[in-house]
């Protein structure tokens, strides 16, 4: 069995909204677990916690966030007990992540050589020739055309692609087990967005890195990842096997978002989930997804569908998931 690199317990993190009058559930008891060399994807509509549950795994919250509960082993030890003077030794060292916006991590004012060469010389004592060499390396490995001459030049004078795989050369720059990255949505057209991905995938195959991947698109996630974990409203409502879940999802919404994915050369309308996710600083009391869910019942609105294995390593959060729901979607 490969080597546990990640697992992450009943994870809680709030944000205090309006001065903290309102208390915002962005991540509510998610769990997982992340194996050496296993790409895990996150998807979910926008909203849903995606963000707040990856800047939690590298405690890099934004001010009003706090982590209310769980844990999150890295390891052998709880991150969530480290200080942050401890914190800043395992970032970029042992667990690594790529922004969804990569000019919001990338530093305006210093040169792309030096903040290639952080970690690299932070935490793996890299300086002169050895560490100029590193950078120009890893340059080359996210394909940045004539490193040597853009390792001088400033953020702003780089594409949007460009950036996005300057970012990826940073988070690889001190070679932690792991590294988080959030899909970057608007800034990369298609093509630049394929390369992107392959060259985490090259990248993986190479090193043993473990993945976790957040994205919109349920087509990247059937190509780049072993294991989906499906969010909504801030919960893990299906989590298990790309394939598995795929071909039969377990619950309505996961079986919805894969009916939304349009096919190729379809004259069909796409599908759309109708209505809006709940409010996450004013949850229902049953199911989250009751609302937009076309096979609610009176005990989906009253009571909340706990995350329950429906078979070997296949989680949902659904009352009506061993029926399996939505058959023609499976097809
Ligand atoms: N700094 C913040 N202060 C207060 N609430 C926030 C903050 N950042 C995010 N939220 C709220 O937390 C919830 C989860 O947001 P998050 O950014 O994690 O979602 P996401 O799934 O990453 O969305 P997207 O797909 O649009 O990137 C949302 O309701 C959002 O409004
Ligand atoms: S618990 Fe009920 S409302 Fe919620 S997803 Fe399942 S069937 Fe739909
Ligand atoms: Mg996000």
């Amino acid at each position: 069995m490969a080597r546990e690199l990640l697992k992450v317990t009943d994870l809680s993190t709030h944000y205090a909204g309006f001065g903290g009058s309102r208390l915002v559930k962005a991540v509510d008891g998610v769990s997982f677990s992340l194996e050496e060399g296993q790409t895990i994807g996150v998807v979910g509509e926008s909203g849903c916690g995606k963000t707040t549950l990856c800047l939690s795994l590298v405690r890099l919250l934004a001010p009003g966030a706090e982590i209310v509960g769980g844990s999150i082993e890295l390891g052998g030890r709880d991150i969530l007990q480290l200080s942050e003077k401890e914190m800043v030794e395992v970032r970029g060292k042992e667990i690594a992540m790529i922004l969804q916006d990569p000019m919001t991590s990338l530093n305006p004012v210093i040169n792309i050589e030096s903040q290639v060469g952080e970690a690299a010389r932070r935490h793996r004592g890299l300086k002169g020739v050895r560490l100029r060499d590193r950078v120009h390396d890893l340059l080359e490995s996210v394909r940045i055309p004539s490193p040597e001459v853009r390792m001088e030049e400033f953020p702003h004078q780089m594409s949007g692609g460009m950036r996005q795989r300057i970012a990826g050369a940073i988070a690889l720059s001190g070679t932690p087990g792991i590294i988080i990255a959030d899909e970057p949505t608007t800034s990369l057209d298609v093509t630049i967005q394929a390369q992107y991905l392959d060259l985490l995938r090259r990248l993986q195959k190479e090193t043993g890195v473990g993945l976790i991947f957040v994205t919109h698109d349920l087509g990247i996630v059937a190509k780049m990842c072993d294991e989906v974990i499906v969010m909504y409203a801030g919960k893990t409502v299906e989590r298990g096997d790309v394939r598995g879940i795929f071909s039969a999802p377990n619950h309505p919404y996961t079986s919805a978002l894969i009916r939304s994915v349009p096919k190729l050369g379809s004259k069909d309308p796409l599908y759309r989930i109708e209505g809006q996710p709940p409010d996450l600083s004013d949850l229902p009391k049953g199911c989250s997804f009751a609302s937009r869910c076309p096979i609610a019942d009176e005990h989906c609105v009253s009571h909340e569908p706990p995350l329950m294995e429906i078979q070997s390593g296949r989680m949902a959060a659904c009352w009506k998931a061993e029926e399996n729901t939505m058959p023609e979607v499976a097809s």
